[in-house]
């Protein structure tokens, strides 16, 4: 524990997106509590995050959420040495809201602020679940927001971005095909569960290649793919129930629709795949990361361990919980912050398109 940290006890908090979050680190890896309030029932009616909704949701559940991340730890709030706080990027209400109770908590008990780029957040997931990390370390965040891959040298709060998505997130189209196809929100789980019951080989997806040569991944085509397949076919969406998307057992869905899904599943996991493995063998890396929502992907998790077993590197993954959006990662990240001496002002302020 540094020594200008009174205890080694950090509240992390995380409002950028659907989920409300707060959780409770005994520094450096131990997680005491993680709490994680989803909006996905409020959103699911509408096909996607409407962020209205979802600032005035976290509003409404943050107080909850933190108290319940201090009762589950077994602490108060007086026994907190550091405050850690996403500022971006994300939605700015959203923001707003986690931003102004980590400053009130943090300015009332006199403890240090850190503010934490979320895709830091879910580099840094990784760091939770064991001693080491070998670095270089190569991390493929692929969530509903981003798809990037970034680069860590040392253990210092740096990353270097070497590829991210020209258009849409890979999340963002597994949500988009999903809706077209009148299957539920979020879409990836259902697709990834319809897929295995499909044949990934039917239908041949091509691979997007940058006209600069560059690294960059795109994912739109895979989306506009699908919806150009199902016109030219005559093939109709699932009716839907109850005004919203679907969750149906594989036996609703046809055949064709089951093949649909597992070729574009595939394309687009292939796309990931490929692209980690060149990049990570120009690097040199040490070690190969998976994290935000779409590492949960069974498909990618599997075909990413063979690749790295191939070029003989650990690809590393963590549970669910800590994969999809949560605050243990958004405490992990601050802590590393206060380590370095890197604090926040009371005038930080949301930051809705921030990069590293
Ligand atoms: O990291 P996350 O919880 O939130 C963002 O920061 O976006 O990721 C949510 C995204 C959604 O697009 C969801 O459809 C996708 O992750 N996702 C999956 C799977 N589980 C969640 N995509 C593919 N396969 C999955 N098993
Ligand atoms: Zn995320």
């Amino acid at each position: 524990m540094p020594t200008s940290l009174k205890s080694d006890l950090i509240l992390g908090i995380e409002s950028s997106c659907d989920e409300t979050a707060a959780a409770i680190l005994r520094a450096p890896r131990g997680i005491l509590s993680s709490i994680v309030a989803s909006q996905i029932p409020i959103h699911r009616r509408y096909g996607g995050v409407v962020p209205d909704l979802a600032a005035r949701q976290h509003l409404l559940a943050i107080d909850t959420v933190v108290k319940e991340a201090l009762e589950k730890a077994g602490c108060r709030f007086e026994d907190l040495g550091g405050v850690a706080v996403t500022y971006g990027p994300g939605l700015v209400g959203c923001l707003l809201v986690g931003i102004q109770v980590a400053k009130a908590i943090a300015y009332a008990l006199e403890i240090p602020l850190a503010s934490v780029n979320h895709l830091e957040g879910h580099i840094r997931s990784l760091f939770l679940d064991r001693a080491e990390v070998p670095l270089p370390a190569l991390t493929l965040v692929v969530s509903g927001g981003h798809t990037a891959l970034y680069l860590s040298r040392r253990d210092d709060g740096r990353y270097d971005t070497l590829a991210r998505t020209r258009d849409d997130a890979a999340g963002e189209a597994y949500d988009k095909v999903a809706r077209s196809l009148g299957l539920g929100y979020p879409g990836g789980p259902i697709l990834d569960r319809l897929a295995r019951h499909g044949d990934p080989r039917r239908f041949a997806f091509g691979r997007p290649k940058m006209s600069d040569g560059s690294d960059d991944f795109s994912f739109s085509g895979f989306k506009t793919a699908v919806l150009r397949h199902m016109e030219s076919t005559g093939m109709r969406p699932l009716e839907p129930l109850d005004g919203a998307g679907r969750d149906p057992d594989p036996t609703d869905c046809a055949k064709e629709m089951l093949d649909l899904i597992a070729s574009f599943q595939e394309g687009v996991v292939d796309n990931l795949v490929r692209t980690t493995m060149k990049v990570a063998r120009a690097t040199r890396a040490a070690s190969i990361g998976l994290a935000g929502g779409v590492a949960c992907n069974s498909r990618l998790r599997e075909k990413m361990a063979a690749a790295g077993v191939e070029i003989g590197l650990p690809v590393l993954t963590t549970s669910f919980a800590l994969t999809t959006d949560n605050a243990a990662m958004i405490a992990e990240a601050g802590y590393r912050h206060l380590l370095r001496g890197e604090t926040a002002g009371l005038d930080l302020g949301p930051d809705p398109s921030a990069v590293i």
